[in-house]
């Protein structure tokens, strides 16, 4: 049997519901609530996560990853509820009965609402308040960890929280944006001495959203010069930052991007049109190849191990899911063949959830969530993507 990791991905805010010391909660409440937007009880995992993963293991896998949430550890500055942790140990003992591995994460875009309100990762002051609070949850949970993300995707968080002025705290300064880059760069560093001081076998990560640029002209130069630009800047500045403090990489894949230069003088010198044609209900272009190029070229420039942290499509009628993961670990296993060293595939996502300011339209669960009374149902897709783990474990 192989070691391989197969299983799938979540992230508290987004499947646990009642995050209510969070800056998300709040951020709902004032903004996105105009849209109908809240995440309420989400998918209710918090209830349900015995349920959630004895499908889990129905369907053959044997990882899961998923986020603390920091704001229910310490919903007020100093104040720890020790029955939130409780129920992290009562999470990892259950996946720990079920031989299921665990990838923690520590933080996956929500934050407490008092630490966003001193200024969160933008206010250097506040770094070491982080690597304080990692260090405390990874001693109390030292028995059962040994995968750690600390971020979850630095650059997406920093673009729509800071440039974007998307999420909270809704900041367009493109100084801020790459501000809050470089101080989680730094929080990433420090967090991965401080743990790795105290437990030398944990091994720790980021997980770290890449994507494939092409240009949209493959003759003209421009188009050129900024794919370039792009590599670097999207996919490598951060990693080439906290390289020497990682044990492996953890990789978000999703997006294919053409980019394309156009002259005119206004502030939007490039786009990213889509040109093919599969696309996913958030209009997402499906690009399983792509997977492929990323790995191969994580590789290249690290040589570190690689486990794929995230991979999904948005897909309610569940027509895409089953060609996107077939191809996707088709793909993957070519990389690894040609000696990438692949240690895992986690599905993005084990069940519908709060897809932040999309709410709930967006529906990338391999089991369905009905949101009126929580049932679940399994897609046929998971069945498939259950076949593929019995087929690739036995190569
Ligand atoms: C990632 C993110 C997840 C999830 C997913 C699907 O960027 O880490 O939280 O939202 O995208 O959009």
């Amino acid at each position: 049997m192989s070691d391989f990791l197969f299983g799938a991905a979540t992230s508290a805010h987004q499947v646990e519901g009642d995050n209510r010391f969070s800056d998300w909660w709040d951020f709902e409440k004032r903004v996105l609530s105009r849209k109908k937007i809240r995440s309420g009880k989400a998918s209710n995992h918090w209830e349900l996560f015995e349920e959630d993963f004895k499908l889990a293991k129905e369907l053959g896998h044997n990882c899961f990853r998923f986020s603390i949430e920091w704001a229910k550890i310490e919903p007020q500055e100093g104040q720890i509820d020790f029955d939130a942790i409780n129920h992290y140990k009562e999470v990892l003992e259950s996946l720990k009965e079920k031989n299921i591995t665990p990838i923690v994460t520590l933080f996956h875009f929500s934050l407490p609402k008092w630490f966003a309100q001193k200024g969160g990762f933008l206010n250097k002051k506040n770094l070491h308040i982080f690597v304080d609070y990692a260090k405390f949850i990874t001693d109390e949970l030292k028995q059962y960890l040994e995968y750690v993300i600390t971020i979850n995707e630095p650059v997406v968080y920093s673009y729509q929280s800071y440039l974007q002025g998307k999420w909270p705290p809704q900041k367009k300064k493109y100084l801020l944006y790459k501000k809050v880059l470089r101080n989680l760069a730094k929080v990433h560093i420090k967090t991965y001495h401080v743990l790795k001081n105290r437990n030398p076998k944990l091994k720790i990560s980021i997980a770290k959203n890449n994507q494939v640029f092409e240009p949209a002209r493959k003759g003209s130069p421009m188009d050129n010069l900024l794919v370039k630009y792009f590599e670097y800047d999207w996919n490598h500045q951060f990693l080439n930052r906290i390289r020497k403090c990682l044990d492996f990489i953890g990789l978000n894949y999703y997006f294919y991007r053409a980019v394309k230069f156009t002259s005119s003088l206004s502030k939007k010198f490039y786009q990213f049109p889509y040109p093919t044609c599969r696309k996913t209900d958030m209009d997402w272009e499906v690009y399983p190849k792509g997977i492929y190029l990323m790995t191969k070229d994580l590789w290249k420039k690290y040589k570190l191990p690689i486990i794929i942290t995230e991979n999904g499509v948005a897909d309610s009628k569940d027509k895409l899911r089953e060609s996107m993961i077939k191809e996707t670990l088709q793909w993957l296993f070519k990389a690894k063949k040609e000696g990438v060293d692949i240690r895992g595939y986690l599905h993005w996502s084990l069940i519908d959830n709060f897809e932040w300011d999309s709410g709930f339209s967006a529906e990338f669960g391999l089991i369905k969530v009905d949101y009126e009374n929580f049932a679940r149902s399994i897609r046929p897709s998971a069945l498939v993507y259950k076949d593929l783990i019995k087929k690739y474990s036995s190569k």
